[in-house]
């Protein structure tokens, strides 16, 4: 008799913790508890069990004008991609990722940087923003959604019983951060659930899908040892006594290591580099947050560090 009422009991009381409403009636936030650790879920946004739902959602700092002011010239004429790239497209490529921790770790201040970063490193790949531009050169993120002129297929046969090259499909540099190469599409299309191996295209046809990738890259590391530019980013990386001695420290330096290597990093003051923490603290602006808030010179930069993955040891150089 007493253990039944204390079921009853207890059950009420979480069918009350399971009514939280944050105010907008679009986006519930439900509650509960598991171990003694709190989970959510939030609305249309945020849709499994996990602790990064009880944090603001992106759509609550990230508005679709401050999609527009950030890539601003993306539907001029003389863009390669007009019409392709929207706020819908990228806040649906979103909900996939959101319950894993991305824009939603930390609290409110690193999520507008995660999500400052991460558009950066989108910006800053699919900028058309060169010489003479009208608006700057920082306007122009979003301008390509495809490598224009491949020089190659990017087929690499190290990977024929993994990821065999589709006859006639070309493996060019396609999305929001352009994947390339048989091996990352057949990784990313089993992550997504897309036969990306099959057809690479898709990427090229839908914007949800051309930034899901872009999210997955961000949110994957290449190497088990390692940790991803999402994990680097927020904090969630220590640095390895190797990481130390190559200069690695966490911060937004540090995901342009993982992600590009020798391409950016490691090379001194270069433009290539300069040209995404330009991006990274224009975007800080438009966001309405500090440049101080990305930390000191030290975090942004990647002048000094040591490739994460130096091109001579890995069987072939990925991009
Ligand atoms: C959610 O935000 C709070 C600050 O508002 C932060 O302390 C907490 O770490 C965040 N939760 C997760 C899972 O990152
Ligand atoms: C684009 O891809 C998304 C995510 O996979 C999917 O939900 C959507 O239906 C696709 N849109 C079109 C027009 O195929
Ligand atoms: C640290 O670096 C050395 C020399 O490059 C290498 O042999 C070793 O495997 C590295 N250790 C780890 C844990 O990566």
């Amino acid at each position: 008799m007493m253990k039944v009422s204390v079921w009853i009991i207890l059950a009420l009381a979480l069918v009350d913790l399971a009514i939280v409403v944050n105010g907008d009636d679009s986006e519930k936030t439900v509650v509960k508890t598991v171990n003694g650790k709190k989970v959510c879920k939030r609305g249309w946004e945020c849709l499994d069990w996990s602790e990064y739902c009880c944090n603001e959602t992106i759509s609550d700092f990230f508005q679709p004008y401050q999609f527009e002011n950030l890539f601003s010239k993306r539907n001029t004429p003389v863009a390669k991609a007009v019409g392709f790239w929207d706020y819908q497209s990228f806040i649906l490529a979103t909900t996939s990722f959101q319950h894993l921790g991305f824009c939603t770790t930390g609290g409110k201040t690193m999520q507008m940087k995660e999500l400052a970063a991460f558009l950066a490193h989108v910006g800053c790949k699919t900028s058309c923003g060169y010489g003479v531009a009208t608006g700057g050169p920082l306007a122009w993120g979003l301008c390509y959604n495809r490598e224009m002129s491949p020089s190659q297929s990017y087929c690499d046969d190290f990977y024929k019983y993994t990821y065999p090259c589709t006859p006639g499909a070309e493996y060019y540099g396609r999305g929001a951060i352009p994947i390339f190469w048989n091996y990352n599409y057949g990784a990313a299309g089993d992550a997504l659930k897309e036969d990306l191996l099959n057809h690479p295209e898709y990427i090229e046809q839908n914007a949800t899908l051309a930034f899901q990738a872009a999210i997955w890259k961000w949110m994957t590391s290449v190497k088990k040892s390692q940790p991803s530019a999402h994990e680097i980013f927020v904090g969630k990386w220590k640095p390895t006594k190797n990481d130390t001695l190559a200069k690695r420290v966490p911060g937004f330096g540090a995901t342009m290591n993982v992600l590009y290597g020798e391409q950016v990093c490691g090379q001194g003051d270069i433009d290539a580099m300069n040209n995404f923490i330009s991006h990274y603290q224009y975007y800080l602006d438009l966001m309405g947050l500090n440049r101080e808030d990305a930390g000191p010179h030290e975090y942004l930069t990647c002048a000094e560090q040591a490739a994460f993955n130096p091109a001579t040891s890995s069987p072939s150089a990925s991009s």
